[in-house]
C-alpha cells in the first residue's frame, strides 16, 4: 500500500467528517486523552486574539512541562516532535558526518540527515526484538549524533535508561537524542529522571499519550549547553496559540491523560493476548502499537483497507519481513478488527 493511498483516507475524513475509517496506521490515539478538549476549545476560542502572533514566551507551558516531568533541564517547544529533528539536523551536522542510528527505527529524521549531506550509519541489532545497545557501542564510533527511540517504533522494544546513560557517558563528545513519543506507555520512567550528561537530549510529544497529533506540539528536555545550540534557529513564534492553550488544559487534567493510558495500554494487551491465543504470530510492545506477523502482509493489508480498517506494513525495515504494525483502536475497533482477521484467516 502507498503512503500516498493512506493519505486518501485522510483526505476524506478531513473534507466530510467521516470517521467510518478505523485509522489504525499512525499510532494516533483513537479520542482526545481529555475528552472535554473540544468544549474547552470552543469556549476558549471567543476570547482568544488569532490577530497576534501567539506567546513568544510560552514560559506557563514551559513551567508545566518542568512540573509534570520533575525536572529543571531546559525546555524547548517544538511545532510536534518531527521538526525537533530538523532542527537537531540543522544544528549538529554537517556535510560529511554521520550520525548512528539504532534501528530499525522511525524513519522521519532520514530526509534531514541527506539534506544536510550527512550520513545515516543505520545499526541493526542481531536480535531487533532483544537488542544488546551496549554491546554495539563499537559501531558508534565517530558519530556526531546517536537517535534512539525509546520504546521504539516500530518493534515496540524498551532500551534500559542505564544502558543509555552508559552509552551516552562512553562517547562524551556525541549527542545523544532519546525519542520518548510512547515513554507514557511504557514501564520505564523517563530518562529525564536520571541524572543525565549534558550530551543527552530527551525528545517529547503530545501526539501519542496525550491524544493530541492534531495540534502538533513537541518538546526537548536537555542541558544548558545543548539547549542553546538548538535555540539559535529555534522560531520562537512556531507554536501556534491553540496548541499551547490545549497543551496548558492537557498539564492541567494530568489524572485524566493517566486515565487514557492506562486504558490504551489495557487494550494493547487484550489485543495482543487475543490474536495470541487465536493462533496469531503477535508481538506486544510498550508501545500504543502491536505487530503481527504473517505470510501474506500485503494481502492482508489491502484486504482490510478494502473493510475501511488501515494497518501499516513495516515488511521493507530490515529484519522485519512479513510485519505489520496495529495502533492501539478503540474496543470497538478491535473487536472490529478482529473479526476481520478471522475472516481473513478463513
Ligand atoms: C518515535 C516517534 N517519534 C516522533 C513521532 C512524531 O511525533 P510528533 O507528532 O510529536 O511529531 C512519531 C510518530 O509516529 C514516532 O513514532
Amino acid at each position: 500500500m502507498s503512503e500516498k493511498y493512506t493519505n486518501d483516507f485522510r483526505d476524506k475524513i478531513d473534507i466530510h467528517s467521516n470517521y467510518d475509517y478505523s485509522l489504525l496506521d499512525w499510532n494516533e490515539s483513537p479520542s482526545p486523552s481529555v475528552p472535554s478538549v473540544n468544549d474547552f476549545i470552543s469556549n476558549r476560542i471567543k476570547l482568544l486574539k488569532l490577530n497576534l502572533y501567539p506567546n513568544v514566551s510560552k514560559k506557563g507551558l514551559v513551567e508545566k512541562l518542568q512540573l509534570f516531568n520533575e525536572t529543571n533541564k531546559k525546555i524547548l517547544l517544538y511545532n510536534g516532535s518531527d521538526s525537533f529533528l530538523k532542527d537537531l539536523c540543522m544544528t549538529f551536522l554537517s556535510p560529511g558526518d554521520t550520525i548512528s542510528v539504532i534501528g530499525p527505527t522511525y524513519t522521519q529524521i532520514d530526509p534531514f540527515i541527506s539534506a544536510m549531506g550527512s550520513k545515516k550509519n543505520l545499526i541493526v541489532p542481531d536480535n531487533i526484538f532483544e537488542p544488546k545497545i551496549t554491546e554495539m557501542s563499537h559501531r558508534m564510533t565517530n558519530s556526531k549524533v546517536v537517535y534512539l527511540s525509546n520504546p521504539n517504533n516500530p518493534t515496540g522494544v524498551l532500551y534500559s535508561n542505564k544502558d543509555i546513560l552508559k552509552l551516552a557517558s562512553l562517547f562524551p563528545e556525541t549527542i545523544f537524542v532519546v525519542d520518548e513519543a510512547y515513554i507514557e506507555f511504557s514501564k520505564n520512567d523517563s530518562i529525564i529522571r536520571e541524572n543525565i550528561s549534558d550530551n543527552i537530549i530527551v525528545s517529547r510529544s503530545f501526539s501519542k499519550a496525550f491524544g493530541f497529533a492534531g495540534i502538533r506540539l513537541g518538546y526537548i528536555m536537555t542541558s544548558d549547553k545543548c539547549y542553546y545550540e538548538l535555540e539559535k534557529i529555534n522560531n520562537p513564534k512556531s507554536i501556534n496559540t491553540i496548541a499551547q492553550e490545549v497543551g496548558r488544559f492537557a498539564l492541567s487534567n494530568i489524572n485524566e491523560v493517566y486515565g487514557h493510558v492506562k486504558e490504551v495500554v489495557h487494550n494493547r494487551d487484550r489485543l495482543y493476548n487475543t490474536l495470541r491465543d487465536l493462533g496469531f504470530d503477535v508481538y506486544n510492545s510498550f508501545g500504543n502499537f502491536i505487530l503481527l506477523k504473517i505470510k501474506n502482509n500485503i494481502e492482508l493489508v489491502n484486504y482490510c483497507e478494502s473493510k475501511g480498517i488501515i494497518l501499516r506494513d513495516r515488511s521493507s525495515f530490515p529484519k522485519m519481513e512479513g510485519f505489520i504494525r496495529i495502533s492501539i483502536g478503540s474496543k470497538s475497533q478491535i473487536d472490529d478488527l478482529v473479526k476481520i482477521l478471522l475472516e481473513f484467516q478463513q
